[in-house]
């Protein structure tokens, strides 16, 4: 397949009308793809003024960020196929998909209504929302019991390349790779979770990929792969974990929301998925993790020198002492500013 031509905002209401989608022919057009480094993404204004319009979407093959990293451009399938199966799963719980291009590799999907933000803006605004966390939970472990509740669907997420490229290599292989003092232990949890094939596993559960209104809406399924149900449980809780330490007046904040998730997840995941929210694999996970967005390819652009000395301090103890519940992870991050104030 040769490249397509270059989506932008010049031509995007044209593309949209060719392939049938209702858009006026000066509708506003707003570049999303600032937001996310791994696909270009315009939002399309609705034909009336209650219409919040649709989103367009292509992967791009080469990612917007520092260090050369490339992915199949393909994985917008993988999300078009996700969004049609997640209207299966839980109706409302996702934008409807619209339309899937499969010659140029695009989607275009409902956008969300006006004035709901992204739970990633309502975290750094000090609204941590414990009841979206719940939802969260609730959502994830619906989306995880889809391998066993839509068996019919699974070959469509198949499939390790995506995940692999972005995910295995850039994160745990770098992070190992920088970290000879704990490469071995991110190498068993790696490989534990490349055994794993329980669940439906998004593959980028984050805040940024939450959208938050009247209701919820789950994003961004373009690494959704069947595998290890510890993997998104670990990456939300990694993201609340890193602003715990980027923002340690709101630390409380969101140890109650990472507490509501894995509460919620575990009431709600059918079978052994449940223990998953309490296993000891999750924390490791939570260390591999942690450690993948100091000294991985994808760093956490909000944390200075000091945050990431703490979380890699962090990331390795959850690695060489192993805990099981959020309290004694968060405590851990709490003594990590002792530590660091007083090595300063
Ligand atoms: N359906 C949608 N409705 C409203 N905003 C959206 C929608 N889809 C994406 N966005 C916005 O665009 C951003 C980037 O989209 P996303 O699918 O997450 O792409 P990327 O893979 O680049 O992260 C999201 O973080 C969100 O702010
Ligand atoms: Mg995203």
């Amino acid at each position: 397949m040769g490249t397509p031509p270059l989506l932008d905002a010049t031509n995007v209401v044209a593309y949209l009308r060719s392939r049938g989608v209702d858009v006026a022919a000066d509708a506003r057009v707003t570049d999303l793809s600032d937001a996310g480094v791994s696909s270009i993404v315009f939002a399309v204004a609705g034909p009336g003024d209650d219409d919040p319009g649709v989103v367009v979407k292509r992967a791009r093959g080469e990612l917007a960020v520092a260090e050369p990293w490339t992915a199949p451009r393909e994985r917008t399938l993988t999300e078009g196929h996700a969004l049609e199966l997640a209207t299966r799963v839980a109706r409302d719980w996702s934008p409807p998909l619209l339309d899937l291009d499969e010659d140029t590799l695009t989607l275009t999907m409902g956008h969300a209504p006006s004035g709901w933000q992204t739970w990633k803006e309502l975290l750094l605004s000090n609204d941590p929302r414990p009841e979206v966390a719940s939802r969260m939970g609730r959502l994830l472990a619906g989306w995880h019991g889809a391998a066993q509740t839509h068996p019919d669907a699974m070959a469509q997420f198949d499939q390790s390349e995506a995940f692999e490229k972005l995910r295995v290599a850039p994160y745990y292989r770098v992070a190992a790779g920088r970290n000879p003092d704990v490469r071995a232990l991110v190498k068993d949890v790696c490989e534990r979770m490349l055994a794993t094939r329980s669940a439906l596993v998004h593959g980028d559960f984050s805040p940024k990929n939450i959208l938050v209104g009247d209701g919820s809406w789950l994003i961004d399924f373009e690494v959704a792969h069947v595998g290890d149900p510890a993997f998104d449980v670990a990456f939300l809780v990694n993201h609340l974990a890193l602003k715990s330490i980027h923002l340690p007046r709101m630390a409380h904040g969101f140890r109650l929301a990472a507490d509501s998730f894995l509460l919620s997840y575990g009431a709600n995941a059918a079978g052994s998925l449940a223990e998953v929210a309490t296993s000891q694999h999750v924390f490791q996970q939570l260390g591999c993790l942690m450690l993948a967005r100091v000294d991985g390819k994808s760093p956490a652009e909000y944390l200075d020198r000091e945050g990431r000395d703490r979380a890699r301090a962090v990331a390795k103890s959850l690695l060489l002492d192993p805990v099981e519940d959020v309290s004694t992870a968060w405590r851990r991050i709490a003594a990590s500013a002792v530590d660091s104030e007083r090595v300063a």
